[in-house]
């Protein structure tokens, strides 16, 4: 069994062939997966789909590459969507310094905002961090009571115990089986399996053998079997845990 915590089948890039796509993933051993929304459209497309799948769950959040466009009224949409009862998490949100360091202040508010949905509805954060380690963990620290994962994590194993700390999950994502990435094969062998969960963000960073292609949520897989190796424990051992503490985390009862 399998559980994708974050991808992104609510986006056109699977407006084709959404139904193959699920079915794929299905057939592959993934049982459930969480449809991450990042804006208006997608956060919306997301509850459409977990209103027609029992296995599918939704986030509604924004986006901090958005955070100069997001407005009151905006987050008075995602507050009502948040207590829908199949949204089980809010973001992605977070801090993003690759693509633009010109508005931080703004990403840092859009950011609390989320922060304090998540602990006003005990609904868990999907935390985006690109080049952004020390902002993020410094606004994350200002709270107490915390849950949620930190996405795709890149960061270095010195962060992660630190996340950790403020009782955040780490995701691994398809890059741990790129050949060169040696923090993500670090971060991989520290974590213990209790803080760790897997996932695609699909459709971007396919795992080894499909990089550079589309990611789907069947390549989930691929992620637990290189975690299997990385640790030297047996792959079910990372298929059932990881699923264990997604439903622990995003408070789904099977
Ligand atoms: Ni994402």
């Amino acid at each position: 069994m399998l559980f994708d915590t974050h991808c992104h089948i609510n986006t056109d890039k699977f407006k084709d062939d959404l139904e193959k796509t699920i079915n794929s993933a299905t057939k592959n051993g993934v049982k459930k997966m969480l449809v991450v929304g990042f804006d208006h459209k997608t956060n919306e497309n997301a509850i459409l789909l977990a209103e027609k799948y029992d296995f599918i769950y939704a986030t509604v959040g924004f986006h901090p590459s958005d955070a100069k466009k997001i407005s009151d009224k905006d987050f008075t949409i995602l507050e009502k969507q948040l207590q829908h009862p199949k949204v089980v998490a809010v973001g992605e949100c977070g801090m993003d310094m690759y693509w633009d360091k010109t508005f931080v202040d703004e990403q840092i508010n859009v950011f609390q905002r989320q922060i304090e949905l998540s602990l006003k509805y005990s609904k868990p954060l999907i935390i985006h961090m690109r080049d952004a380690s020390e902002v993020t963990y410094n606004v994350l620290s200002e709270y107490n009571g915390l849950s949620g994962v930190m996405h795709c994590y890149t960061g270095s194993v010195e962060m992660a115990k630190m996340f950790i700390k403020l009782g955040l999950y780490i995701s691994i994502g398809g890059i741990v089986t790129f050949k060169n990435a040696r923090v993500s094969k670090e971060v991989a062998e520290f974590l213990t399996l209790d803080k760790m969960l897997i996932e695609t963000d699909s459709p971007y960073l396919a795992p080894h053998p499909h990089r550079g292609k589309r990611n789907e949520p069947s390549y989930v897989k691929l992620v637990a079997e290189e975690v299997s190796r990385i640790k030297g424990i047996p792959y079910i051992d990372v298929a059932e845990t990881t699923y264990n503490n997604a439903l622990k985390l995003f408070n789904i009862k099977e």
